[in-house]
């Protein structure tokens, strides 16, 4: 899958694609990441970017023509991809589009807007898509870019370690992940529940069924509101309270 980033600050997106995961992935041929920097693409004798806007008011944007030219260098280099516009006003993020963005395996071409946007005629004839990591205004795309790229890249097999791993990330089904320990056994005088050492696979599904579950009620109780318990999360609920009445008897 192909990932390019349009931006004024290339060496932050190139030094991204340098470590870690992403780079293993680069590496492994599972993935591209390229940066492009649409200032090579001014043909103003300054390299100028930005403009004034017309009517007045403060602050500048980014000049079309750059950003135009540099789209469509773009899409020549990737034909399949879609442009996404980084932007607050553009549709949330979240765990779903990363799987949908993964699937699709279509490429993206990620915009980073910096000033205070881009020229409305860029936007409205080459942007397929808006998106947003959140609702607070950032002083470019470039780390939302990223924030895309390490969480859609990061779906694609064979990407990470263990093709099994995402499977219990949170956020699955709209349940938090479970509590994980590691050794030693007794930390600080803590120690990891004994079910987790006992070998029983099915007694440790349910031990983390029920983690998941607890941790995603205390957290995050608007996830349990979107989805409905399935018959077994129902039971150990019921399990759940009848313990916490037990406590206070
Ligand atoms: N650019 C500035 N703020 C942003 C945000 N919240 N999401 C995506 N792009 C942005």
């Amino acid at each position: 899958m192909d990932f390019t980033v349009l931006t004024l600050f290339p060496e932050l997106i190139n030094s991204f694609f340098e470590h870690g995961m992403i780079q293993r992935g680069i590496d492994k041929k599972l993935i591209t990441g390229n940066c492009v920097n649409v200032r090579d693409f001014s043909t103003d004798r300054h390299h100028k970017v930005d403009d004034k806007p017309y009517g007045g008011g403060s602050g500048m944007l980014m000049k079309p023509e750059p950003l135009k030219a540099a789209i469509e260098m773009a899409k020549e280099k990737s034909p399949c991809s879609k442009v996404v516009l980084m932007t607050p006003q553009g549709a949330r993020f979240n765990q779903n589009k990363a799987f949908e963005m993964a699937s699709r395996n279509k490429g993206l071409i990620f915009i980073c807007g910096r000033y205070e946007g881009i020229d409305e005629r860029v936007y409205t004839t080459m942007i397929d898509e808006e998106i947003s990591i959140g609702d607070y205004v950032m002083t470019g795309g470039e780390l939302a870019s990223m924030v895309i790229i390490d969480s859609v890249a990061r779906l694609i097999p064979g990407l990470l370690g263990c093709s099994e791993s995402f499977k219990s990330d949170s956020f699955i089904d709209d349940r938090l992940e479970y509590a994980q320990y590691t050794r030693p056994e007794e930390f600080e005088g803590l120690k990891v529940p004994d079910v987790l050492l006992s070998g029983n696979h099915e007694k440790i599904r349910l031990w983390r069924k029920r983690s998941s579950l607890q941790r995603t009620f205390l957290k995050r109780p608007d996830l349990l509101e979107k989805g409905k318990l399935s018959d077994e999360e129902k039971q150990i609920v019921t399990r759940w309270c009848q313990e916490l009445e037990d406590l206070v008897q």
